[in-house]
């Protein structure tokens, strides 16, 4: 540092001086330039007017008249002589002194006779400094002499070396106080802070005493202090993940974790690309008055996704449908994300208005959803809808297309029932490309199936695919036994694989699941008991026992059962009045479509209607909480909660069971979960409930509420074990270690194995 500061003083003193001195060169010059006009200028008129009075002695030859005119001039101030030449070049009147310091003729009284006009200039005469001015001196309209006054002009040198010395003490002066507020500068600004920055890095680095969480603040380096606390953000969950991976090596276990999914992703895709399709994107650019707000849909694909695009710089794709998504992506659509530390590329797809409308709320959420769940609402297919389903797909294989353009052997995950006809339309073009889709609802009974009018485009769409992924294998059954009465086509039950036009698709159950995190430090310091009493102090509401649902308001949930349980508890067993209250956060979802924005209303009724059944004081027995929730929000209600009550009427997977089961590392909380979800196949440890069974229902909110302590940890924690076990990343890398040892067909030497049992 100290040497730095050595050459910063160094190069400072020399590029003040240096600038400084320029200045001042050109000032000097420039008044040494003024000095000789004014010179020049007064020796023209001393000239002009001596010249008027010589000439007519000139004229009449009086030399001696001549001679006391031109001695008259001798005492003239600065004036050093004055004398004429003739054309001979003799002098004819000299002032006494001149001849010494001009022993001949000076050139310019030559030059002004020949030129009759006045010349002049500077000479050198020993340490002396002259000018020399001639005129004419006029005979008969003839120039026949020349007058030439001398005047001394050393004054001139000894005013610009004065100016010289002045610069010299004002440059030192001027050094001196730039360099001393310059290093007083960098000290507080720079030096200081980078100091504090170095020495909190070390920190960091060594992980050695006490880790400030923040940056320090670096004033002027702001953009770096960004950077460091990005930086730092990677290092600790690194470290942490580095420092988990160990004691699982020590424990010998196999627990998927982030890191451990992209090694994973790496060591199998090598450098083949891999590509996401999904109708949701996970950043959304939204416009909040003059600023950008970027929004993470609260889903567990991101989580899930994430770790896979990382590991490969992947790319995915989706419906850019912020308000501000178009003002952040470059010519191509495409950004990279996540916004503050940009690891893969997001490419954002358009869709008009109407595009959305059909495609989305029309043929996707009012036909598909309720065709692939029991839910007893009537699927509605409307031709105009299944249009734009249709373009919708070939639009977004379009841009799959486009992006894999450059690519060799792409990987392609595509996701959910907004894609069914997309593994086609790539695979037609991509042979070459692994396709997968994941189905992330149920899929019906083959009878149920088979009232969509467009049942055989879809199942062709979808057996396009390498894979066809689904949470459990009640759905992967129920997904064969359609193909098998919707297409011509061999169904090999044993290997659990489509084989349609040569082409073979695997079918399989992959259960999706959660991240699963230890406990950490901060959840040693929360106290349950404690935070619950704040949460209803800031509820409003006094309850000693408390149940909690998180879903979005969807028929499938099964919300207004679970509302007349509550009730029903209460009508049978009054000593649960004025104690225990039930919290349903219920984000509104997909609030175009007259069903769900109906079942708004419904929802707010039945808790409005329960409630004033009910209601004490400061109790009341459902506190409904009708906004989107963020993830780290609704951890809260997860903690504090006695019970957390999953009653979907049908359910792909609910991942609300299983992030209630994460949250709890106390170990505490009764999981009440409904059977017609696929995580009632691997959280047998809840208490399994049938959501039509108001009785039964009401039954178990009061088993769970009066669970012993012990065994309520004993359920929590097996519960736990299997979540931890069979987590997310476990998810992500079991479906990309399936897709791609598939076999893809796309040389007719990778003919797909005949080896198949057919039941078609
Ligand atoms: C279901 C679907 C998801 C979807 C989610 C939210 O779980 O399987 O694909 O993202 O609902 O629905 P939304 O229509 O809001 O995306």
């Amino acid at each position: 540092m100290r040497f730095l500061s050595v050459r910063l003083i160094v190069s400072l003193i020399l590029g003040i001086t240096l600038v400084t001195l320029g200045f001042s060169w050109k000032q000097v010059t420039a008044q040494k330039q003024g000095l000789r006009s004014d010179l020049e200028r007064h020796a023209e008129e001393v000239a002009d007017s001596l010249a008027n009075t010589l000439e007519p002695y000139v004229e009449s030859g009086s030399k001696r008249q001549l001679d006391r005119a031109v001695q008259r001039f001798e005492s003239r101030q600065q004036l050093n002589g004055v004398a004429v030449y003739d054309k001979q070049g003799t002098p004819i009147a000299i002032t006494a002194g001149l001849t010494d310091r001009l022993p001949t003729e000076p050139a310019v009284a030559a030059r002004a006779m020949a030129s009759d006009r006045g010349t002049g200039e500077f000479v050198h005469v020993g340490d002396l400094l002259l000018h020399v001015y001639a005129v004419p001196l006029h005979a008969h309209d003839a120039a026949v002499d020349a007058l030439v006054i001398v005047h001394d002009a050393s004054y001139i040198r000894v005013q610009s070396a004065h100016v010289w010395r002045e610069t010299f003490v004002r440059v030192l002066v001027q050094v001196f106080l730039i360099v001393l507020i310059t290093v007083l500068i960098v000290r507080w600004s720079i030096v200081g802070p980078i100091a504090q920055a170095a020495q909190w890095m070390r920190a960091l680095r060594t992980g050695k005493g006490a880790i400030p969480s923040g940056v320090p603040n670096l004033d002027l380096l702001r953009p770096l202090a960004r950077e460091m606390e990005t930086m730092a953000k990677s290092l600790r969950t690194a470290r942490s993940a580095a420092e988990k991976e160990a004691q699982l090596r020590d424990a010998a276990e196999s627990i998927w974790t982030a890191d451990r999914l992209s090694a994973h992703v790496r060591s199998r895709l090598g450098d083949q690309p891999l590509f996401v399709v999904s109708n949701r994107e996970p950043y959304a650019h939204t416009r909040k008055g003059k600023s950008l707000e970027v929004v993470v849909p609260p889903s567990g694909l991101v989580t899930a996704l994430e770790p896979i695009l990382y590991a490969c710089d992947g790319t995915w794709i989706a419906h850019g449908s912020g308000d501000a998504d178009r003002e952040v992506v470059d010519k191509h659509d495409r950004l990279r994300v996540p916004p503050d530390d940009p690891r893969y590329t997001l490419r954002r797809v358009w869709l008009s208005k109407e595009q959305e409308e059909g495609y989305y709320f029309g043929f996707a959420n009012e036909g598909l959803w309720p065709l692939c769940h029991i839910a007893h609402a009537r699927p509605i297919f409307r031709a105009s809808d299944w249009e734009h389903y249709r373009e919708v797909n070939q639009r977004f294989a379009d841009t799959v297309l486009e992006e894999m353009a450059d690519t060799e052997r792409p990987l392609l995950l595509a996701q959910d029932y907004h894609f069914a006809l997309l593994p086609r339309l790539v695979k037609k073009k991509r042979p070459d490309a692994r396709v997968a889709i994941f189905w992330h609802i149920p899929w019906p009974t083959a009878e149920m199936f088979s009232i969509c009018p467009y049942q055989r485009e879809l199942m062709d769409g979808l057996l396009g695919a390498d894979l066809v992924g689904f949470h459990i294998q009640q759905h992967c059954n129920n997904f064969l036994e359609s193909v098998d009465r919707t297409l011509e086509s061999r169904v090999d039950w044993e290997r659990f694989a489509v084989t349609r036009e040569e082409h073979r698709t695997v079918v399989k159950p992959f259960p999706i699941s959660v991240q699963f995190g230890e406990p950490s430090a901060e959840d040693d310091h929360l106290n349950a008991y404690d935070d619950r009493v704040a949460l209803l102090r800031e509820l409003g509401v006094s309850a000693s026992l408390l149940g909690v649902g998180v879903d979005r308001v969807d028929y499938t949930k099964g919300i207004l059962e679970r509302f007349l349980a509550v009730e029903r508890l209460l009508e049978r067993y009054p000593a649960y009045r004025g104690k225990f209250a039930f919290i349903q956060i219920g984000a509104p979802s997909r609030t175009h479509i007259k069903r769900y924005h109906d079942l708004l209303g419904e929802v707010e009724v039945e808790a409005d209607r329960i409630n004033w059944r009910f209601q004490e004081g400061s109790w009341k027995p459902i506190i409904l909480l009708k906004w989107q929730h963020s993830h780290r929000e609704i951890q809260r209600y997860y903690r504090v909660a006695d019970i957390c009550l999953v009653t979907s009427l049908h359910d792909g997977m609910n991942l609300v069971a299983k992030e209630f089961v994460a949250a709890r590392t106390d170990e505490q909380g009764v999981l009440i979960l409904s059977q017609f979800t696929g995580a009632a196949r691997e959280l047998r440890d809840a208490l399994i409930v049938n959501p039509y069974d108001t009785e039964q229902l009401a039954e178990s909110l009061r088993f769970a509420l009066e669970m012993p302590a012990e065994e309520r940890q004993a359920r929590m924690r097996r519960m736990r074990k299997s979540i931890k076990e069979n987590n997310v990343y476990r998810w992500a890398a079991n479906l990309i270690t399936e897709l791609s040892d598939l076999r893809v067909a796309s040389t007719d030497s990778e003919r797909p194995s005949e080896n198949w049992n057919s039941v078609a």
